[in-house]
């Protein structure tokens, strides 16, 4: 069986600030990851010939994958983080403060809330079909750098979360998940490669 390897990006510098969205570069501590996420994935798929690295079009991700050598690169939009639309960098505080109606809506149902010009849970869900569709097929391991969101809805497909569950799943930073998908079902790992 071929494992899907789920991995946030290495924190960023609008993850240090608290800020949604965006599309910043790598802390100091995001760059070390990405090493050891390099490091990692050549010791973890050393015996594969094939396999591949996903990003999402942001920056983020694909610093994260720059120092994973070996492996061919693709960038799917699909793969992009929630966009919080009019709230789009700023921080939890800012949103509440400025837009009070909005923070409420979105505590009261963070799954089906959609940011005014931008994304609700359900819209991510409903475009990622493309990329679980394409995972499915691979039969080669595949290696997701991606975001918070989008790999809380990726992970439930695979790990059969209900839906309602899906926006409050903890995907940490600087962690791996490790999927297997064998004839008993799924099997999870998960290796925290740093705090
Ligand atoms: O804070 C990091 C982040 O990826 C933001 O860019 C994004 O808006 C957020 O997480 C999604 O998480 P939540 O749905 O819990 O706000």
């Amino acid at each position: 069986p071929r494992p899907i390897l789920l991995t946030r990006h290495g924190e960023s510098l609008d993850n240090v600030r608290g800020r949604i969205g965006g599309d910043s570069s790598l802390s100091e501590a995001g760059g070390v990851y990405s090493r050891k996420l390099a490091s990692f994935v050549e010791k973890r798929l050393k015996s594969e010939r094939t396999a591949s690295i996903w990003t999402s079009t942001l920056q983020r991700t694909i610093l994260t994958a720059h120092p994973i050598i070996g492996f061919p690169k693709i960038q799917w939009r699909a793969l992009d983080e929630i966009n919080a639309g009019v709230c789009d960098g700023m921080t939890y505080d800012e949103v509440k403060k400025n837009k009070p109606e909005e923070y409420e809506s979105r505590r009261k149902d963070k799954l089906r809330y959609r940011y005014p010009r931008g994304e609700s849970y359900l819209d991510v869900i409903q475009r990622l079909e493309p990329v679980i569709i394409e995972l499915e097929r691979q039969r080669a391991p595949v290696v997701v750098i991606a975001h918070q969101a989008v790999l809380r809805a990726l992970y439930a497909y695979f790990a059969d979360k209900p839906l309602e569950e899906v926006p409050k799943i903890e995907i940490p930073l600087h962690t791996i998940i490790e999927i297997q998908m064998g004839v008993s079902g799924v099997e999870e790992k998960r290796y925290k490669l740093m705090d």
